[in-house]
Protein backbone atom coordinates (compact mmCIF):
# COMPACT_ATOMS: atom_id res chain seq x y z
CA UNK A 1 0.00 0.00 0.00
CA UNK A 2 1.53 3.13 -1.23
CA UNK A 3 1.09 5.65 2.07
CA UNK A 4 2.51 4.11 5.31
CA UNK A 5 0.60 5.99 7.43
CA UNK A 6 -2.34 5.53 5.91
CA UNK A 7 -1.18 1.93 6.12
CA UNK A 8 -0.95 1.81 9.76
CA UNK A 9 -4.57 3.55 10.41
CA UNK A 10 -6.05 0.68 8.52
CA UNK A 11 -3.88 -2.09 11.30
CA UNK A 12 -6.70 -0.67 13.38
CA UNK A 13 -9.88 -1.27 11.11
CA UNK A 14 -13.04 -3.16 12.88
CA UNK A 15 -14.61 -4.01 9.08
CA UNK A 16 -17.83 -6.44 8.96
CA UNK A 17 -18.95 -8.04 5.62
CA UNK A 18 -22.50 -8.36 4.45
CA UNK A 19 -23.83 -10.50 1.86
CA UNK A 20 -25.13 -13.67 0.69
CA UNK A 21 -23.53 -16.86 0.29
CA UNK A 22 -21.05 -16.74 -2.38
CA UNK A 23 -20.87 -13.29 -2.61
CA UNK A 24 -17.33 -13.21 -2.02
CA UNK A 25 -16.97 -12.46 1.77
CA UNK A 26 -14.53 -15.24 2.42
CA UNK A 27 -12.67 -14.58 -0.53
CA UNK A 28 -12.12 -10.32 0.41
CA UNK A 29 -11.46 -11.37 3.83
CA UNK A 30 -8.28 -13.76 3.18
CA UNK A 31 -6.97 -10.97 0.65
CA UNK A 32 -7.74 -8.35 3.04
CA UNK A 33 -6.29 -10.42 5.88
CA UNK A 34 -3.36 -11.28 3.53
CA UNK A 35 -2.77 -7.05 3.11
CA UNK A 36 -3.53 -5.88 6.49
CA UNK A 37 -2.50 -8.62 8.83
CA UNK A 38 -5.87 -8.35 10.56
CA UNK A 39 -7.52 -11.33 11.27
CA UNK A 40 -10.38 -12.76 10.12
CA UNK A 41 -13.25 -14.23 11.74
CA UNK A 42 -15.39 -16.48 9.76
CA UNK A 43 -18.41 -17.73 11.66
CA UNK A 44 -18.61 -20.42 9.06
CA UNK A 45 -15.21 -21.71 8.90
CA UNK A 46 -14.98 -21.69 12.77
CA UNK A 47 -18.46 -24.14 12.73
CA UNK A 48 -16.72 -26.31 10.25
CA UNK A 49 -13.41 -26.58 11.94
CA UNK A 50 -14.82 -27.28 15.45
CA UNK A 51 -16.93 -30.08 14.02
CA UNK A 52 -13.25 -31.58 12.76
CA UNK A 53 -12.29 -31.11 15.70
CA UNK A 54 -14.96 -32.50 17.86
CA UNK A 55 -16.05 -29.51 19.55
CA UNK A 56 -19.47 -30.10 21.32
CA UNK A 57 -20.57 -26.51 20.79
CA UNK A 58 -19.93 -27.01 17.01
CA UNK A 59 -21.36 -30.76 16.68
CA UNK A 60 -24.64 -29.35 17.89
CA UNK A 61 -24.69 -26.66 15.29
CA UNK A 62 -23.92 -29.33 12.51
CA UNK A 63 -27.75 -30.58 11.80
CA UNK A 64 -28.53 -26.41 11.33
CA UNK A 65 -25.42 -25.96 8.65
CA UNK A 66 -26.28 -29.13 6.95
CA UNK A 67 -29.72 -28.31 5.97
CA UNK A 68 -28.90 -25.01 5.21
CA UNK A 69 -30.42 -23.26 8.12
CA UNK A 70 -28.70 -20.45 10.75
CA UNK A 71 -27.49 -22.09 14.33
CA UNK A 72 -29.39 -20.48 16.89
CA UNK A 73 -28.47 -17.11 18.11
CA UNK A 74 -27.64 -18.02 21.67
CA UNK A 75 -25.27 -20.83 20.84
CA UNK A 76 -23.80 -18.79 17.96
CA UNK A 77 -22.85 -16.07 20.06
CA UNK A 78 -21.22 -17.90 22.33
CA UNK A 79 -19.40 -19.72 20.14
CA UNK A 80 -18.57 -16.36 18.46
CA UNK A 81 -17.41 -14.50 21.00
CA UNK A 82 -14.58 -17.01 22.27
CA UNK A 83 -12.94 -16.27 19.63
CA UNK A 84 -13.43 -12.31 19.63
CA UNK A 85 -12.36 -11.66 22.84
CA UNK A 86 -9.01 -13.23 21.99
CA UNK A 87 -6.03 -10.78 22.47
CA UNK A 88 -5.22 -11.06 18.48
CA UNK A 89 -8.28 -8.72 18.27
CA UNK A 90 -7.91 -6.17 20.06
CA UNK A 91 -6.58 -3.86 17.39
CA UNK A 92 -8.67 -4.75 14.51
CA UNK A 93 -10.37 -7.56 12.88
CA UNK A 94 -12.60 -8.49 9.64
CA UNK A 95 -15.91 -10.23 10.50
CA UNK A 96 -17.76 -12.43 7.79
CA UNK A 97 -20.70 -14.39 8.99
CA UNK A 98 -21.13 -12.48 12.43
CA UNK A 99 -23.65 -10.98 12.58
CA UNK A 100 -26.39 -12.84 10.45
CA UNK A 101 -29.75 -12.04 12.55
CA UNK A 102 -30.80 -8.43 13.91
CA UNK A 103 -30.54 -10.29 17.72
CA UNK A 104 -27.14 -10.95 16.58
CA UNK A 105 -26.22 -7.91 15.34
CA UNK A 106 -27.64 -6.27 19.27
CA UNK A 107 -25.29 -8.73 20.75
CA UNK A 108 -22.56 -7.41 18.70
CA UNK A 109 -22.97 -4.26 19.55
CA UNK A 110 -23.09 -4.95 23.39
CA UNK A 111 -20.18 -6.77 23.40
CA UNK A 112 -17.82 -4.37 21.14
CA UNK A 113 -19.03 -1.93 23.67
CA UNK A 114 -17.87 -3.36 26.66
CA UNK A 115 -14.49 -4.31 24.49
CA UNK A 116 -14.85 -0.49 23.34
CA UNK A 117 -13.86 -1.53 19.88
CA UNK A 118 -16.90 -0.05 17.56
CA UNK A 119 -17.42 -1.27 14.38
CA UNK A 120 -15.52 1.15 11.64
CA UNK A 121 -17.32 -0.05 8.43
CA UNK A 122 -19.76 -2.36 7.09
CA UNK A 123 -19.05 -3.32 3.87
CA UNK A 124 -22.23 -5.78 2.03
CA UNK A 125 -21.18 -7.39 -1.38
CA UNK A 126 -24.06 -7.42 -4.36
CA UNK A 127 -24.53 -10.15 -5.91
CA UNK A 128 -27.70 -11.49 -7.71
CA UNK A 129 -29.22 -14.81 -6.88
CA UNK A 130 -28.35 -16.59 -10.70
CA UNK A 131 -24.28 -15.46 -9.89
CA UNK A 132 -24.97 -16.62 -6.03
CA UNK A 133 -26.06 -20.42 -7.34
CA UNK A 134 -22.83 -20.45 -9.92
CA UNK A 135 -20.29 -19.42 -7.39
CA UNK A 136 -21.20 -21.45 -4.33
CA UNK A 137 -22.07 -24.86 -6.56
CA UNK A 138 -18.94 -24.39 -8.25
CA UNK A 139 -16.49 -24.08 -5.03
CA UNK A 140 -13.46 -25.98 -3.65
CA UNK A 141 -12.04 -25.41 -0.72
CA UNK A 142 -8.44 -26.74 0.65
CA UNK A 143 -9.01 -29.24 3.71
CA UNK A 144 -6.16 -28.15 5.72
CA UNK A 145 -7.09 -25.44 8.31
CA UNK A 146 -4.28 -23.89 8.68
CA UNK A 147 -4.82 -22.34 4.70
CA UNK A 148 -8.83 -22.73 3.75
CA UNK A 149 -7.69 -21.24 0.67
CA UNK A 150 -10.61 -21.25 -1.98
CA UNK A 151 -11.09 -21.52 -5.33
CA UNK A 152 -13.96 -21.96 -8.17
CA UNK A 153 -14.06 -24.74 -11.09
CA UNK A 154 -14.60 -22.17 -13.79
CA UNK A 155 -13.84 -18.78 -12.09
CA UNK A 156 -10.88 -19.43 -9.79
CA UNK A 157 -9.44 -22.85 -10.60
CA UNK A 158 -6.24 -24.39 -8.71
CA UNK A 159 -2.93 -25.54 -11.17
CA UNK A 160 -3.90 -28.99 -10.96
CA UNK A 161 -7.26 -30.79 -10.33
CA UNK A 162 -7.94 -31.10 -6.48
CA UNK A 163 -4.79 -29.69 -5.02
CA UNK A 164 -4.08 -26.43 -3.52
CA UNK A 165 -1.58 -24.17 -5.10
CA UNK A 166 -0.84 -22.86 -1.83
CA UNK A 167 -0.19 -25.65 0.49
CA UNK A 168 -0.66 -28.74 -1.92
CA UNK A 169 -3.95 -29.76 0.37
CA UNK A 170 -6.33 -31.50 -0.95
CA UNK A 171 -9.66 -29.35 -2.27
CA UNK A 172 -13.24 -30.50 -1.34
CA UNK A 173 -16.87 -28.90 -2.10
CA UNK A 174 -18.68 -28.07 0.94
CA UNK A 175 -21.25 -30.56 2.11
CA UNK A 176 -23.65 -27.37 2.31
CA UNK A 177 -22.80 -25.83 -1.29
CA UNK A 178 -25.32 -28.22 -3.14
CA UNK A 179 -27.98 -26.45 -4.94
CA UNK A 180 -31.12 -27.72 -2.74
CA UNK A 181 -29.06 -26.54 0.32
CA UNK A 182 -27.61 -23.17 -1.09
CA UNK A 183 -31.50 -21.79 -2.49
CA UNK A 184 -32.48 -23.13 1.56
CA UNK A 185 -29.45 -20.64 2.33
CA UNK A 186 -30.44 -18.06 -0.03
CA UNK A 187 -33.88 -17.62 1.12
CA UNK A 188 -32.47 -17.63 5.04
CA UNK A 189 -30.29 -14.90 4.13
CA UNK A 190 -33.52 -13.01 2.66
CA UNK A 191 -35.28 -13.38 5.53
CA UNK A 192 -33.30 -13.65 8.41
CA UNK A 193 -29.83 -11.83 7.33
CA UNK A 194 -30.91 -9.34 4.65
CA UNK A 195 -32.70 -6.88 7.52
CA UNK A 196 -28.98 -6.05 8.46
CA UNK A 197 -28.33 -4.02 5.50
CA UNK A 198 -30.95 -1.25 6.73
CA UNK A 199 -29.45 -2.15 10.45
CA UNK A 200 -26.14 -0.75 9.47
CA UNK A 201 -27.48 1.83 6.56
CA UNK A 202 -29.31 3.81 9.40
CA UNK A 203 -26.18 3.69 11.27
CA UNK A 204 -24.33 5.58 8.55
CA UNK A 205 -21.72 2.72 8.03
CA UNK A 206 -22.84 0.61 5.25
CA UNK A 207 -21.05 0.64 1.38
CA UNK A 208 -22.63 -1.25 -0.65
CA UNK A 209 -20.08 -3.12 -2.96
CA UNK A 210 -20.67 -4.73 -6.63
CA UNK A 211 -19.45 -8.00 -5.80
CA UNK A 212 -20.08 -9.69 -9.52
CA UNK A 213 -17.16 -8.51 -10.80
CA UNK A 214 -13.45 -9.35 -10.70
CA UNK A 215 -11.86 -10.64 -7.28
CA UNK A 216 -9.64 -7.72 -8.24
CA UNK A 217 -11.81 -5.38 -8.96
CA UNK A 218 -13.85 -5.58 -5.34
CA UNK A 219 -10.57 -5.82 -3.55
CA UNK A 220 -10.12 -2.25 -4.92
CA UNK A 221 -13.24 -1.02 -4.18
CA UNK A 222 -13.15 -2.64 -0.39
CA UNK A 223 -9.60 -1.09 0.13
CA UNK A 224 -10.92 2.54 -1.44
CA UNK A 225 -14.11 2.02 1.10
CA UNK A 226 -12.00 1.38 4.05
CA UNK A 227 -9.28 4.45 2.82
CA UNK A 228 -12.20 6.57 2.99
CA UNK A 229 -13.89 5.45 5.95
CA UNK A 230 -10.85 5.03 8.18
CA UNK A 231 -9.64 8.53 7.21
CA UNK A 232 -13.24 10.46 8.40
CA UNK A 233 -12.73 8.20 11.74
CA UNK A 234 -15.24 5.34 10.65
CA UNK A 235 -18.64 7.04 9.67
P1 LIG B 1 -20.66 -19.54 5.94
O1 LIG B 1 -19.53 -20.45 5.80
O2 LIG B 1 -20.43 -18.17 6.46
O3 LIG B 1 -21.44 -19.47 4.56
P2 LIG B 1 -22.21 -18.28 3.81
O4 LIG B 1 -22.52 -17.03 4.49
O5 LIG B 1 -23.37 -18.98 3.25
O6 LIG B 1 -21.19 -17.73 2.83
P3 LIG B 1 -20.22 -18.56 1.98
O7 LIG B 1 -19.01 -18.94 2.75
O8 LIG B 1 -20.98 -19.65 1.28
O9 LIG B 1 -19.88 -17.50 0.83
P4 LIG B 1 -18.82 -16.33 0.80
O10 LIG B 1 -19.57 -15.05 0.70
O11 LIG B 1 -17.77 -16.47 1.84
O12 LIG B 1 -18.21 -16.62 -0.66
P5 LIG B 1 -16.75 -17.10 -1.13
O13 LIG B 1 -15.76 -16.00 -0.95
O14 LIG B 1 -16.39 -18.42 -0.57
O15 LIG B 1 -21.78 -20.22 6.89
C1 LIG B 1 -22.14 -21.58 6.69
C2 LIG B 1 -23.25 -21.96 7.66
O16 LIG B 1 -22.81 -21.79 9.03
C3 LIG B 1 -24.54 -21.11 7.58
O17 LIG B 1 -25.39 -21.56 6.55
C4 LIG B 1 -25.12 -21.33 8.99
O18 LIG B 1 -25.75 -22.58 9.10
C5 LIG B 1 -23.87 -21.35 9.87
N1 LIG B 1 -23.56 -20.01 10.41
C6 LIG B 1 -22.44 -19.28 10.17
N2 LIG B 1 -22.49 -18.10 10.82
C7 LIG B 1 -23.67 -18.07 11.49
C8 LIG B 1 -24.33 -17.10 12.29
N3 LIG B 1 -23.76 -15.91 12.56
N4 LIG B 1 -25.54 -17.40 12.78
C9 LIG B 1 -26.13 -18.59 12.54
N5 LIG B 1 -25.58 -19.55 11.77
C10 LIG B 1 -24.36 -19.29 11.23
O19 LIG B 1 -17.00 -17.23 -2.71
C11 LIG B 1 -17.86 -18.22 -3.24
C12 LIG B 1 -17.26 -18.77 -4.55
O20 LIG B 1 -17.24 -17.73 -5.52
C13 LIG B 1 -15.82 -19.28 -4.46
O21 LIG B 1 -15.69 -20.41 -5.27
C14 LIG B 1 -14.97 -18.13 -4.99
O22 LIG B 1 -13.78 -18.59 -5.61
C15 LIG B 1 -15.92 -17.50 -6.00
N6 LIG B 1 -15.75 -16.06 -6.09
C16 LIG B 1 -15.63 -15.18 -5.06
N7 LIG B 1 -15.51 -13.93 -5.51
C17 LIG B 1 -15.57 -14.00 -6.88
C18 LIG B 1 -15.51 -13.03 -7.92
N8 LIG B 1 -15.38 -11.72 -7.66
N9 LIG B 1 -15.63 -13.45 -9.19
C19 LIG B 1 -15.78 -14.76 -9.47
N10 LIG B 1 -15.82 -15.74 -8.53
C20 LIG B 1 -15.72 -15.36 -7.25
MG1 LIG C 1 -17.41 -17.85 3.39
Amino acid sequence: MADPAMHVKLLDSRILFLGAPGSGKGTQCKHLKAELGLPHLSTGDILRQGIAEGKPACLQAKSYIDSGNLVPDDLITVIFKERLVLPDCSRGFILDGFPRTLPQAESLGAMLKELRLPLKCVFYLVVDDQLIIERTTGRLGCINPKCGAVYHIKNAPPQVDGICDICGGELKQRDDDNADIVAERLKVYKEQTAPLIKYYKEQGMLQEINGARSQEEVYADIINGLRSCVATGGR
